[in-house]
């Protein structure tokens, strides 16, 4: 009796987050239609169109001379924005940094651990459907999830927008020359002004490859559906890292909700209340992602490739390459030229230091064993042991163990791409 109930609850709760998605995509499509050179609105501001966007065909418009589309998959602090820069740099790539950032803030603002589940199904389809126009660069469906609504196209709202390179540059921002190769994030807010979603699109067109880096899908099954689709033409990077390693990184940079987990580390004594629930649910996320992702299944074929950050730390031009190979994509000069200017490759002091400094270096890859205690990483390394193992990382023994660096805890294991 009790179950049904909840059963009931849990219903009326998904459809009312659902009618509240359908509203966002029915505003989208009845106010927000742009000009008529964006394909997708070919059939005018109508419920016509609006109903498209339920229907298992959304594209009719998509140019199947794009070549391959990237998405790299990673969860917060494993290093997926040093991964993201590998293909900023590229010229023919349009790289955009957690669109679904806008996604989460507008359907789910505050995630309570109680619709845990039902939250994480509508975030999931709402963020493939928007992954499908970014990656078809529609980009202006995202216009619905920007708050305040963006007026005439226009924001100055984008989240990171500065992470973005095409968005910092022709055509979509005319204040640097095209040969600058170093435009700092906060000189693009500054000068570029408001961002124009058209502009955006634009520049989007004249690229052969999307690349979107996103910590808001927890698995690779989850973009099954895009996968799939042999039009998206889609290739997966999922980046790992040593949980403890994300660990140490999250206490440093999510104050709030890691604060037990400092607490412990401040003050060397777990508090009571601290539960495992975050730590086993990143864990449990990445187990079932690198399961499936190095399963061979049939749809993976081609599709996917697991990279380890600290292997990438290690030798970052030679994994840089592995995986520009598994894309397909060519490996340009300004590519190589941004990871020796960024990564310990460079002789260049104040290069180094100003990334050094940035939360991704991956100088730092190991360095969260002088940061957590023995009785921090013991208990992480219990509640996380099949991943660890699964991905070839090292558990420790004994505090020493912890703290001798000379002993690296990332095993050398090579994980075959099912090509
Ligand atoms: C398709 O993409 C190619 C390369 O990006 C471009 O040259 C071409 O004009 C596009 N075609 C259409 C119909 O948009
Ligand atoms: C929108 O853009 C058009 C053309 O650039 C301009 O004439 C109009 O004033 C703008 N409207 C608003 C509300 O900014
Ligand atoms: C690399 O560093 C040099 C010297 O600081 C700089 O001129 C160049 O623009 C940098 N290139 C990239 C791609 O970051
Ligand atoms: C390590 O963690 C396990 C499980 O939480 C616990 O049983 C064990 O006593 C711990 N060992 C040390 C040395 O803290
Ligand atoms: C650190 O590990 C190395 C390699 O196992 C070992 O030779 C060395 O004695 C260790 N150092 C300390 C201080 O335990």
């Amino acid at each position: 009796m009790l179950c049904s109930r909840k059963m009931i609850l849990l219903a009326v709760v998904s459809i009312t987050i659902y009618y509240s998605t359908m509203k966002i995509f029915k505003d989208l499509f009845v106010h927000k239609c742009p000009t008529p050179i964006l394909l997708n609105c070919g059939l005018g501001h109508d419920v016509k169109s609006f109903n498209r966007m339920f229907d298992e065909n959304p594209y009719d418009n998509y140019n199947s001379s794009r070549k391959t589309n990237i998405l790299i998959l990673a969860t917060p602090r494993s290093g997926s924005s040093f991964v993201g820069q590998l293909f900023n740099q590229h010229s023919d790539v349009f790289y955009l940094f957690e669109p679904l950032y806008h996604v989460q803030t507008t359907l789910i603002p505050h995630l309570s651990p109680s619709r845990y589940a039902v939250e994480r199904r509508v975030m999931l389809g709402a963020s493939r459907d928007l992954l499908r126009s970014l990656y078809n660069c529609d980009l202006y469906f995202l216009e619905s999830y920007i708050k305040p609504q963006p007026a005439n196209h226009t924001t100055d709202k984008l989240f990171r927008r500065g992470a973005s390179k095409a968005l910092c540059s022709m055509p979509v921002c005319d204040a640097f020359s095209p040969s600058d190769s170093n435009i700092e994030e906060r000189d693009c807010v500054r000068k570029c002004g408001s961002l124009n979603f058209i502009f955006a699109s634009e520049s989007c067109q004249k690229k052969h490859h999307v690349a979107i880096k996103t910590v808001r899908i927890p698995e690779v099954n989850d973009l099954k559906a895009l996968i799939e689709d042999p039009r998206l033409n889609l290739k997966v990077i999922q980046v790992v890292r040593d949980p403890r390693g994300i660990l140490s990184s999250r206490i440093e940079t999510f104050l709030d909700t890691y604060h037990l987990w400092r607490i412990w580390r401040d003050k060397g004594r777990k508090p009571p209340k601290l539960d495992f629930i975050k730590l086993k649910t990143m864990c449990d996320d990445f187990l079932n992602s690198v399961s499936t992702g190095l399963s061979q299944l049939p749809w993976l074929r081609g599709r996917y490739m697991l990279v380890r950050y600290e292997d990438l730390a290690r030798n970052p031009l030679q994994k840089t390459k592995e995986v520009y190979t598994f894309l397909g994509l060519s490996m340009e000069k300004s590519v190589v030229d941004w990871i020796q200017n960024n990564t310990r490759g460079n002789n260049d002091m104040s290069a180094k230091l100003k990334y050094g400094m940035m939360r991704d270096s991956p100088a730092n890859a190991e360095s969260w064993r002088l940061k957590l205690s023995y009785e921090m990483v013991n208990y992480t390394q219990t509640v996380c042991k099949h991943i660890l193992d699964e991905l070839g990382y090292k558990a420790v023994n004994s505090p020493e163990e912890l703290k001798n660096m000379s002993l690296s805890l990332t095993k050398h294991k090579t994980f075959i791409t099912f090509l």
